[in-house]
């Protein structure tokens, strides 16, 4: 993988993540009644997608649909099947109660994610 390679995945990754922190500080700013402030992290969020958007469209990361459901349901089931079983035993284990509730409830809605993408599949022929 080229140094330009590498760079796309890690701008795309922190565009994401930019995007999210942006909509939780907007929720949160709506919440100490700050509704200008809100708008601000709202509009910026929007941008980070539009950046994250324009380096997977570089990274070659869409497909075709049928193909878009494979990857999806592939992704779906690493997380069913490795990622987040690992992670509620060592939140457990840490005693980290609410990381392991948060796992948990974004496991069971994984395999209902998988499930739906498999069906799309199937629909598809
Ligand atoms: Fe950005
Ligand atoms: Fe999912």
């Amino acid at each position: 993988m080229s140094r330009t390679d590498e760079n796309l995945k890690i701008a795309f990754a922190n565009e994401s993540q930019t995007n999210v922190e942006y909509l939780a500080y907007a929720h949160q700013a709506m919440e100490e009644g700050l509704m200008e402030m809100a708008q601000l992290f709202r509009e910026a969020a929007g941008a980070e997608i539009v950046h994250a958007l324009s380096h997977l469209k570089v990274m070659g990361v869409v497909k075709s649909t049928k193909e878009n459901l494979r990857e999806a349901a592939e992704g779906e089931s690493l997380e069913i099947l490795s990622m987040y079983p690992k992670f509620i035993e060592e939140a457990e284990s840490e005693g980290r109660e609410e990381a392991a509730n948060s796992f948990r409830i974004a496991f069971e809605r994984e395999k209902h994610h998988r499930s739906m993408f498999q069906q799309a599949l199937k629909h598809m022929g």
